[in-house]
C-alpha cells in the first residue's frame, strides 16, 4: 500500500525545519548505503549525530506522534531515527539523483539507549521539506504492484510505502530537493494484513462518525482488535 499523509508538519514546524536545513553540515549520501545502493546514490545527507539532525528528528518524531493516519497505516513497533537528504541541480551535468534500489532489510539503531538494536524495514516514509515549485525533477518513483507512481508532494506532506519496493529519486534539474526519510518496523509484518487492518480502521472511524458508538460499531471494533491480536508481534 502507498499512502499520502498530508500536512504532517505544521507551517511553524516546517519553517523551523527549513531554517535548520539551511545551516546544516551536509556530507556525501553514499556513506550510509549498502554496496548496491551506494553505486547509484548521488546526493547529500546530514550526519546522524550533528545538532541539526537531532533538532530535526525531534520535530519530525513529535509531528508523527499526532498522526493517527500514520499510526493506523504503519502500526509502528519501532521507528528508526529520521534522516535528512539534499538533492541539488548541477550546472554542468546530471543533478543529484538516486537510481533504482531496494533499501536494506535490516538496519541498526545508530545511537541512543537502543543503539545497535536491529530494526526490520517493513515500511519506508519520505517527508518532503522543500516547496515543489522551488525545484524541478526529484520525483520519488516507487515500483510495486500498484504501478510506478511519480511522487512529489507539498512541503510538510509524507508518503508511506512498502520497504520491499524498488524505488528511485529522479535527477533534480533546477533548485534543491530536501526531504526526511526513515523506516518503520511494524507490529504487523505482512503488508496485506496491515492493509486489511487499515481499511477496517478507517471504515470504523467513518461508521462511528455517522452512527456513534452503537452496538455494531463496538462489535466490529472488537473484531479489529482481535485481528490485530492475532497478527501483531509486539
Ligand atoms: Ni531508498
Amino acid at each position: 500500500m502507498l499512502l499520502h499523509i498530508p500536512q504532517v508538519l505544521t507551517p511553524d514546524e516546517l519553517a523551523r525545519a527549513q531554517a535548520l536545513l539551511a545551516e546544516a553540515p551536509w556530507i556525501a549520501g553514499r556513506t550510509t548505503a549498502g554496496p548496491q545502493a551506494a553505486s547509484v546514490k548521488h546526493n547529500q545527507q546530514l550526519p546522524v549525530a550533528c545538532p541539526q539532525s537531532q533538532a530535526l528528528q525531534a520535530i519530525v518524531l513529535g509531528a508523527l506522534d499526532r498522526q493517527t493516519l500514520f499510526f493506523s497505516a504503519a502500526l509502528p513497533k519501532r521507528v528508526l531515527p529520521p534522516m535528512f537528504n539534499r538533492y541539488a541541480a548541477s550546472a554542468d551535468g546530471v543533478g543529484d539523483h538516486y537510481g533504482d534500489h531496494v533499501d536494506q532489510a535490516i538496519r541498526h539503531i545508530p545511537s541512543g539507549p537502543l543503539a545497535g538494536q536491529r530494526v526490520r524495514t517493513d515500511l519506508s516514509c519520505t517527508l518532503f521539506l522543500a516547496d515543489p515549485a522551488s525545484y524541478d525533477g526529484g520525483e520519488l518513483v516507487i515500483t510495486d504492484t500498484f504501478g510506478s507512481p511519480r511522487i512529489k508532494l507539498p512541503a510538510g506532506d509524507a508518503v508511506l510505502y512498502p520497504g520491499t519496493s524498488v524505488h528511485r529519486v529522479e535527477p533534480v534539474t533546477r533548485g534543491v530537493r530536501l526531504a526526511s526519510f526513515f523506516w518503520i518496523e511494524s507490529l504487523v509484518r505482512s503488508d496485506e494484513q496491515r492493509r486489511l487492518l487499515f481499511d477496517m480502521d478507517m471504515a470504523l472511524m467513518r461508521l462511528r462518525g455517522r452512527h456513534g458508538e452503537d452496538a455494531d460499531a463496538v462489535s466490529l471494533t472488537g473484531t479489529y482488535h482481535n485481528l490485530l491480536r492475532m497478527w501483531a508481534d509486539t
